[in-house]
């Protein structure tokens, strides 16, 4: 078994797809270890994000992510955190397969509806970051 850290962003709160989003975890063998919604500050949004301090985006994409409510998951499944990078799709939704999250529900390259770790190194940050022991499940 293994964990990731999935957040669905702003966009997709505002749009009302967090259902939509939930149900592809819940039915691709990811389950809800850990779960619950907030509204990063900028400084919690930096703090999460601060391997991208240096890139161009970083100060777009900490606005984006601090303009409104967020849904948090922990996630656990057998290969969870390759599992839940297929479900998103690529970064940019132009460029995501067809069926995934990022294709079905996300606009653009920054605003691209949910996030997921990309190793296992960084599911342990982002896990930590939201959760503590009595908010995980198992
Ligand atoms: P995420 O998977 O959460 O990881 C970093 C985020 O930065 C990414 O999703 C996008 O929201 C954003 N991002 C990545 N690349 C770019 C880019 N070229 N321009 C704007 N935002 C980006």
């Amino acid at each position: 078994m293994e964990r990731t850290l999935a957040i669905v962003k702003p966009d997709a709160v505002e749009k009302g797809f967090i259902g939509e989003i939930i149900k592809r975890y819940e039915t691709n063998g990811l389950g809800i270890v850990g779960m619950k919604m907030l509204r990063l500050s900028r400084e919690e949004a930096e703090g999460f994000y601060y391997v991208h301090r240096e890139r161009p985006f970083f100060k777009s994409l900490v606005d984006f992510m601090s303009s409104g409510p967020v849904v948090v998951l922990a996630l656990e499944g057998d290969g969870a955190i390759k599992k839940n990078r297929d479900l998103m799709g690529a970064t940019d939704p132009a460029k995501a397969e067809p069926g995934t999250i990022r294709k079905l529900f996300a606009a653009n390259i920054e605003r691209n509806a949910v996030h997921g770790s990309d190793s296992k190194d960084s599911a342990a940050f982002e896990i930590a970051y939201f959760f503590n022991r009595l908010e995980m499940m198992r």
